[in-house]
């Protein structure tokens, strides 16, 4: 497929196959600590909060920077290699501490990556801080602070993962705020795991965007305060159907949502887990919804115009995109 693609939600933990995983741990001296694979070519876990188990166990046996540069040159020359222009990579400063690294050596590995990858693939991309809610307030403000201090300039957003079921938005208002007074773009995680109430809680936040929102859906008001303020989904059918949310591509609400004036983008989350990627996103909406490439490039055009990157390189990207079809 030729159309360009834009991703803004994928997780730069989760983008490491298996091969990687134990390839990285080898040349750490660690063993892939158990319960990480369910075959060879396969991840466990039995449902969300699992896979977040599951999530963190993987990301342990990253430990230096090289590791970090690596990651994030492997998943963008792939990304690339199936027509992305432009992804913008959630990453955990939280993670990286775990390990004993510090938060400038994460960045600037990564954004080593970035510089490596466009060199060779002529891809873009930037940095989104993602702080992790069930570690509670207090790490989600340093990490705020952190991105706050414009540390550098690929960091160009704040966003919350985690378990979004047993820890509602409101409690971290003040880490968005922090990070929206220093002129970083937000999103938030909502509607995944939690109904339209988890949504309506992101939208008290100072965001333009939210991960998943799917579950909006279940509101009909809640899709029409999406649409009037134009703020916009996420989507990650592959993650959503394969964490079982939907039963099947043809129950997931994208196509609904985008009837209904919604503003929506394709992400692959965390690929390998779900067997997903960004090429794959843009497929299946062909496939399972009938999309056209006319119909994909206003989907990498929503994508760019809502990027956090700074306004001259979304002009030129989505310039780029036009020419590609
Ligand atoms: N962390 C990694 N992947 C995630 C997801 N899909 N939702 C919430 N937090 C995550
Ligand atoms: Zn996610």
């Amino acid at each position: 497929m030729t159309v360009a693609k834009a991703e803004l939600h994928v997780h730069l933990g989760g983008t490491m196959p298996p091969e990687l995983v134990r390839r990285i741990a080898e040349r750490n001296g660690l063993p892939v600590p158990d319960g990480v694979f369910a075959a060879p070519d396969r991840f466990a876990y039995r449902d969300f909060l699992d896979f977040l188990r599951t999530y963190d166990l993987a990301s342990s046996v990253i430990r230096t920077a090289e590791d970090y540069r690596d990651i994030t040159y492997e998943y963008l020359t792939g990304a690339a290699a199936e027509g992305a222009i432009y992804v913008e990579l959630f990453a955990s400063p939280d993670h990286a501490r775990a390990v004993g690294l510090d938060d400038e050596e994460h960045v600037g590995a990564i954004a080593q990556g970035i510089d490596d990858a466009r060199r060779d693939a002529g891809i873009e991309a930037r940095i989104v801080a993602i702080c992790v809610r069930n570690l509670g307030v207090e790490a989600a403000l340093r990490v705020a602070r952190w991105a706050a201090s414009r540390p550098h300039p690929y960091v160009v957003g704040f966003n919350m993962g985690g378990d979004e079921q047993n820890h509602p938005p409101a409690a971290f208002a003040e880490a968005f705020g922090l990070a929206a007074d220093a002129g970083l773009g937000c999103t938030v995680h909502a509607g995944e795991w939690a109904g339209p109430e988890s949504v309506r809680g992101g939208l008290e936040l100072p965001v333009t965007r939210i991960g998943h929102g799917v579950r909006a859906i279940e509101d009909h008001g809640l899709v029409e305060e999406l649409a009037e303020r134009a703020i916009v989904l996420e989507c990650c059918p592959s993650s959503n159907v394969v964490l079982g949310l939907y039963p099947s591509y043809e129950e997931h609400p994208l196509p609904s949502l985008m009837a209904a004036g919604v503003s929506v983008t394709l992400g692959s989350d965390d690929p390998p887990y779900f067997g997903a990627s960004i090429g794959g996103e843009y497929e299946l909406c062909r496939e399972h919804y009938g999309f056209d490439e006319e119909l994909l490039l206003s989907i990498t055009e929503t994508a760019l115009e809502a990027a956090f990157c700074e306004e001259s390189l979304k002009a030129r990207l989505i310039q780029r995109a036009r020419q590609t079809v």
